[in-house]
């Protein structure tokens, strides 16, 4: 089955060309078009910038997916795209345009949810990863830890209380004034360390509900950044910018990893899967695969170009949904439920 994965729910627009096969998702093409130029002056994404440049940017990213993938629209079995949850601006470009294309040809057509997407990033290297699976689902807006019985479902075991750990990164680089998008700046920073700084305080929580917390965080960086206002200034190059970008890494690799081994044995987890934007995160990777060893569990991580937004875990998403068979009818949804 050849599939076009589509996918623009944030500031990234992007198609992909995927082969499922009895063996697993093969990639043939990715094509994504990034909007940092766009959104960095303001230091975050701007939505009505994002959904306009979708607009201008879907027809060539399609165009470019095929082209690369040496196929044409008479080719495809299926068209996935992404239905939610995002900037519903930004959702529709690519979502009305799949629809466009599917009733022109005559190809069948599924809708998917955004994580659903993250989840099966992880099946192109491991398509024969054993359930049940630990899931961590770590981005720009998402800090979440599902259960998964298989690649179509997810389970919440717990989240963030309130900011996502990628918030955490990009509010750090804008207070250090790194650039945008934050985390490959901060990662970057920590790995040129020499050493850290002094360690961040990890949340506790009085009412005793296993989560996480990322904006004391925020708030712990303001206060170093106050207390020393050249670190606003120094950029990228200075030992105590570095320093404290490993402190923040550090912290957050550690907090996210926390949970993990109870959760396992309590769920009888035997495979960690880790994708969105923050799992490209240099430490995060490296210290989930020590820990991952060291608690017999097989770790799923996917290449960081497929674990930040990407059309390709959508078409290897929609590869194991049943199509819709009525898809004309149905709209993108900025606050999509899992399952719905
Ligand atoms: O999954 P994604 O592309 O978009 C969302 O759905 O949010 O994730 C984007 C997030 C941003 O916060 C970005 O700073 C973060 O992923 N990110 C990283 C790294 N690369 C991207 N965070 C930490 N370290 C990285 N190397
Ligand atoms: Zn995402």
């Amino acid at each position: 089955m050849i599939i076009l994965g589509l996918e623009s729910s944030c500031d990234d627009c992007s198609a992909s060309v995927v082969e499922e096969t009895s063996t697993g998702p093969v990639l043939r093409s990715l094509v994504r078009e990034s909007q940092d130029a766009i959104h960095g002056p303001f230091g975050g994404v701007v939505p009505e910038l994002a959904a306009r440049e979708h607009l201008l940017q879907v027809r060539s990213v399609i165009a470019g997916a095929l082209a690369e993938a040496g196929v044409g629209l008479q080719d495809l079995d299926r068209i996935a795209v992404t239905r939610g949850p995002g900037l519903v601006g930004s959702l529709l470009a690519t979502f009305s345009a799949s629809k466009a294309v599917a009733w022109r040809h005559g190809i069948p057509w599924v809708g998917v949810h955004h994580l659903l997407g993250h989840l099966n990033a992880a099946r192109f290297s491991a398509p024969d990863l054993a359930f049940p699976a630990l899931v961590l689902l770590v981005s720009g807006g998402h800090t979440h830890l599902y259960l998964a019985l298989d690649w179509t479902s997810l389970h919440l075991l717990q989240k963030t209380r309130d900011d996502a750990a990628g918030e955490a990164f990009d509010k750090t680089a804008r207070m250090l004034n790194l650039g945008y998008p934050g985390g490959p700046l901060v990662d970057a920073c920590a790995r040129a360390a020499a050493r850290a700084a002094d360690p961040f305080t990890p949340p506790k929580f009085r009412d005793g509900k296993a989560s996480w917390s990322f904006s004391g965080l925020k708030t712990g960086v303001k206060l170093r950044v106050e207390r020393n206002p050249r670190l606003a200034e120094a950029g990228a190059t200075d030992a105590n910018v570095q320093g404290l970008c490993r402190s923040l890494q550090e912290a957050i690799s550690a907090w996210l990893l926390k949970p993990i081994p109870d959760l396992a044995q309590e769920h009888g987890a035997c495979s960690l899967i880790i994708s969105g934007g923050v799992a490209c995160n240099s430490r995060l990777r490296a210290e989930a695969a020590t820990m991952a060893a060291r608690q017999d569990l097989r770790l799923a991580l996917p290449e960081p170009r497929l674990c930040t937004d990407n059309g390709a875990m959508i078409a290897a998403a929609g590869a194991l949904l049943a199509a819709d068979s009525e898809p004309w009818s149905q709209n993108a949804d900025a606050d999509l439920k899992l399952g719905a």
